[in-house]
């Protein structure tokens, strides 16, 4: 475009000059095209770099009026200012959030946690939002998914949206987690996101929990509806008089199974800024919460859910097959998991 432009305005140019006109002239002619030209092009290839990238150019306009104060110099890289699409932040705008990941697996109390994390003012904690495939069929689908999360535009019941100051999921190993641990890491260290590692010690408990949620996946134990986690004592009570009927045989190799993948997990993302927590430490130790908010970054508050423990009390009353399982574990590194571990 630019060319024709240019050859078209020489042409003319040059048609018009006389023939017989001293060179001087034929001089200033040519020099003048030239410097037509070369602006002509010169505006051209300007359009053409606006139009690459205006993006980059609209966040930092709409990022600059944000300035974190109050905040250490470390955590400048994990405070942001994000601009959602659907919605204005409006008074909380310039509100600094933090990104989180409640890293974990299935059993391990994760839910009741989150609605701890949820019942704080300023914290969204959005689920199990890899739970569905597509979301988490290769890299790039999880990346938007992250983004969208990250960029508040994730809309759930746990969604705070203008005022949250800290906002996060939570990612179950097995949801594609471990399998692009590689690309999450680095896209958890490029844009500031903190993991909260949530297991269970008792890996034992865990698997009566596994077994007694896939059971009741199919048996609907509470009216004909299945039900991971309850509100009621008399709920719970119900949920619990199954007892599951462990493999002896499988259980040591499938106690190392887990064990193994706790550490891959804990070794993949040992360089993103984390904190590890046990289920068994929250029950007993309610300042572990308060650790967290701190971790977090959010103002302290009184933390509250309103769901009931499944299975409580003594393990041998949990399984079918307990006199099996005790002598599989008597005597092993895993006996410790024999013992009740806390106390409601
Ligand atoms: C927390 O939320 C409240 C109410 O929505 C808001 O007024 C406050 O500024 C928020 N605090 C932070 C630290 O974002
Ligand atoms: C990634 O997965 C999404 C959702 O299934 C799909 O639409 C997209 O085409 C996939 N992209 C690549 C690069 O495979
Ligand atoms: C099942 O439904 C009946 C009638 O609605 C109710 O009384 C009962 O509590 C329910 N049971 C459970 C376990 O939810
Ligand atoms: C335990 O699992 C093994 C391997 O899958 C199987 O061969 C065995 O029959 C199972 N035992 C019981 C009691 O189900
Ligand atoms: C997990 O198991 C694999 C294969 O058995 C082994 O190569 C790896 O070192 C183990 N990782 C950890 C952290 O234990
Ligand atoms: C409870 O947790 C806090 C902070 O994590 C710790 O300092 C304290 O020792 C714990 N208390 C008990 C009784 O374990």
């Amino acid at each position: 475009m630019a060319d024709d432009l240019c050859f078209i305005t020489k042409d003319t140019l040059i048609i018009k000059a006389p023939k017989k006109s001293p060179l001087v002239l034929r001089m200033i002619v040519l020099v003048f095209a030239m410097v037509c030209g070369i602006y002509i092009c010169s505006m051209c290839l300007k359009q053409i770099s606006i139009r690459a990238k205006p993006k980059i150019v609209n966040l930092h306009l709409a990022h600059q009026p944000c300035q974190p104060t109050g905040i250490e110099q470390w955590e400048i890289p994990y405070v942001h200012f994000p601009t959602p699409k659907t919605y204005d932040r409006s008074e909380c705008a310039c509100n600094p959030v933090r990104f989180f990941a409640i890293l974990s697996m299935q059993r391990s109390g994760s839910g009741w946690f989150e609605t701890l994390l949820n019942s704080h003012t300023n914290v969204s904690s959005n689920g199990e939002i890899f739970s569905v495939k597509e979301r988490r069929d290769n890299i790039s689908a999880i990346e938007n998914t992250l983004d969208k999360v990250y960029n508040l535009d994730w809309f759930s019941s746990a969604s705070k949206n203008e005022c949250t100051s800290a906002v996060g999921f939570k990612w179950m190993l097995n949801q594609g987690l471990l399998g692009h641990h590689e690309e999450i890491r680095k896209y958890f260290n490029r844009r500031g996101v903190s993991a909260i590692f949530l297991f269970r010690r008792n890996l034992l408990r865990r698997m009566i929990s596994v077994l007694a949620n896939t059971y009741d996946r199919d048996a609907k134990l509470l009216n004909g509806t299945h039900k991971s986690h309850v509100h009621s004592a008399h709920e719970a009570e119900i949920l619990a008089r199954f007892k599951p009927t462990i493999n002896a045989t499988l259980l040591i190799p499938n106690l190392k199974t887990e064990e193994n993948t706790t550490a891959r997990a804990l070794e993949y993302f040992k360089s993103t800024r984390h904190i590890v927590l046990y289920y068994e430490d929250l029950i007993n130790n309610r300042t572990k919460l308060a650790d967290v908010l701190e971790f977090l970054r959010v103002p302290q508050q009184d933390l509250k859910s309103r769901q009931v423990k499944i299975h409580k009390g003594s393990l041998s009353e949990q399984v079918n097959n307990w006199d099996d399982i005790h002598s599989t574990l008597k005597g092993t590194q895993y006996e410790s998991y024999l013992q009740a571990d806390y106390h409601m």
